[in-house]
């Protein structure tokens, strides 16, 4: 597949998210400029060299990034320089502290703090001027994810001709959970000033129009279809799964450097099976639970001991944030403790990398692997698992995903765990190890299936369809008008 070139060749495009699309990286003494992690920046940051496109997003004025020349890329980035109290309040606070937990269902991982909300606005009123001072009217502006929900009202209050999409990567938690926020109304209300808010999947679509029927009684919405009308304005309101690039990842999964590195990680690790998780070090993606998963496995099933490694790739993330750092400390304590239970004559349970792997690297690693357990407890959609499926060219591998990651509704081939039950989970890992050959073919290529004709362009050309045509409706009626 590829990006609607008509549409794209015509149009501009102005995306804006919190995360820069590149982070500098200090290896042996010199700084490289690499993609930055996060499924975000993974799906954007291909594409945007590919239309005539311009990146906003936020630097810490005492980062590298921002004395760095980024002209070499192939679009513009403009950032918004954030000091570090800024940041501390509006990204660590109130988006780290307070949305991010409560989208995922961690109510008990919130910080309610009033000065991170002040911050917050005022930061998204500062991104809507950068914005202003560099688009023109006819830039599609595409808002991304939680940092910048109060934008898309801002924007329209200022310019109500301008054109605005949000996206949100997040799950869209249902209303008992979004009320507890102190400021929802105000959230939902700032997304209402966009003409198309997208999300992963058809559930939190039903929720956000739930959260938005309840907190703002003035609003209408037609019926039977998925357009809210609010201000004289119609809103769109869809699901567009986000994915990666499928053809890509598998021709670089089966490239010559990619094969090499996996035979000898595979080589290294002596065992006759290799399971693999590859995440953000973050609360939502259950590591604690998966490794007390890895524990009863080896309790329940002996027979496995010297013939199963598990390999746990952990990204840092977020490390300013207690709960990041709490956990942290937790994961190295339990990875030490299984070890230290179950090693034997040079034979481990599970290996721990705690970094950030190149690409190829980290494709050579799922090559590698025999299966995979993405098991968060609440995920957006969750890319790794399309990753691995993609790298996947033997199709004798096997994904273990959990039932509250938005991927599950396209990937029914998987086998499905609910992550919470450490049991359970050991179960579908003996059952992933003695799967019958056909059987695992036969999941894999129907998973290939999926991903292949749902890959990441399906998502942007679906996405701006939706978002050309609200435009237009728009347009339409306030000529009437
Ligand atoms: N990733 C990477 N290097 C690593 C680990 C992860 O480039 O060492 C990328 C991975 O390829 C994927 C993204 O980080 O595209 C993670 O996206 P996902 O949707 O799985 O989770 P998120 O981090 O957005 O919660
Ligand atoms: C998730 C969020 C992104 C974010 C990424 C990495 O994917 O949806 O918005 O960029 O995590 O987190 P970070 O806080 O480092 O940007």
């Amino acid at each position: 597949m590829d990006i609607n070139k008509k549409f794209f060749a015509k149009h501009k495009i102005a995306i804006v998210t919190n995360r820069a699309p590149v982070s500098p990286i200090t290896r042996s003494n010199s700084t490289i400029i690499q993609r930055s992690i996060g499924g975000l920046v993974a799906a954007l940051e291909p594409l945007i060299g590919q239309f005539d496109g311009a990146w906003f997003c936020t630097v810490s004025k005492t980062s590298k990034l921002a004395k760095i020349s980024l002209d070499h890329l192939p679009y513009k980035v403009i950032p918004l320089e954030l000091t570090d109290v800024e940041l501390a309040k509006y990204y660590e606070g109130y988006s780290n502290k307070q949305l991010w937990p409560l989208f995922h269902y961690f109510q008990m991982h919130c910080i309610f703090d009033k000065d991170d909300w002040e911050m917050y606005k005022a930061v998204n009123e500062r991104m809507a001027d950068l914005i202003l001072r560099n688009v023109e009217e006819d830039h599609f502006i595409w808002i991304h994810d939680y940092h910048f929900m109060l934008l898309p009202k801002i924007l329209r209050k200022r310019n109500p001709k301008l054109k605005i999409g949000f996206f949100l990567h997040t799950p869209f938690p249902n209303q008992e959970i979004f009320r507890v926020l102190a400021n929802s109304a105000e959230l939902i209300q700032g997304l209402l000033g966009a003409d198309l808010i997208g999300f992963h999947t058809k559930q939190y679509v039903e929720h956000f129009i739930n959260c938005a029927k309840m907190l703002i009684p003035d609003m209408d919405k037609e019926l039977n279809q998925n357009i809210l009308i609010y201000n004289g304005r119609k809103i769109k309101v869809g699901n567009f799964p986000i994915s990666i690039d499928y053809e890509y990842i598998s021709k670089k999964a089966s490239s010559e450097k990619v094969v090499k590195k996996s035979g000898k990680l595979r080589a290294a690790y002596q065992s006759e099976f290799v399971g693999i998780s590859v995440d953000r070090l973050d609360y939502t993606k259950g590591i604690l639970e998966r490794l007390n998963a890895i524990e009863c496995f080896f309790e329940k099933y002996p027979q496995y001991l010297k013939k199963v490694t598990f390999l746990q790739i952990s990204v840092p993330s977020r490390t300013k944030v207690d709960t990041y750092q709490e956990l942290k400390r937790k994961v190295d304590e339990t990875i030490g403790r299984i070890n230290g239970k179950f090693s034997k004559n040079g034979w481990r349970p599970i290996f721990y990398i705690y970094s950030t792997l190149a690409f190829d690297e980290l494709l050579a690693h799922y090559l590698m692997s025999d299966l995979m357990l993405v098991v968060p407890l609440r995920d957006g959609m969750n890319l790794v698992a399309k990753e691995y499926i993609a790298s996947n060219l033997s199709s004798h591998g096997v994904l273990i995903l959990s039932e509250f990651a938005g991927a599950i509704e396209e990937l029914k081939d998987a086998l499905h765990v609910n992550p919470y039950h450490s049991e359970l989970v050991a179960d579908a890992i003996k059952q992933a190890i003695e799967m019958p050959v056909e059987e695992k073919t036969l999941r894999m290529h129907h998973l290939r299936e999926k991903v292949k004709a749902n890959d990441v362009y399906n998502w942007i050309n679906r996405y701006f369809t939706s978002f050309n045509e609200i435009v237009q409706e728009n347009k339409k009626s306030s000529k009437v008008c």
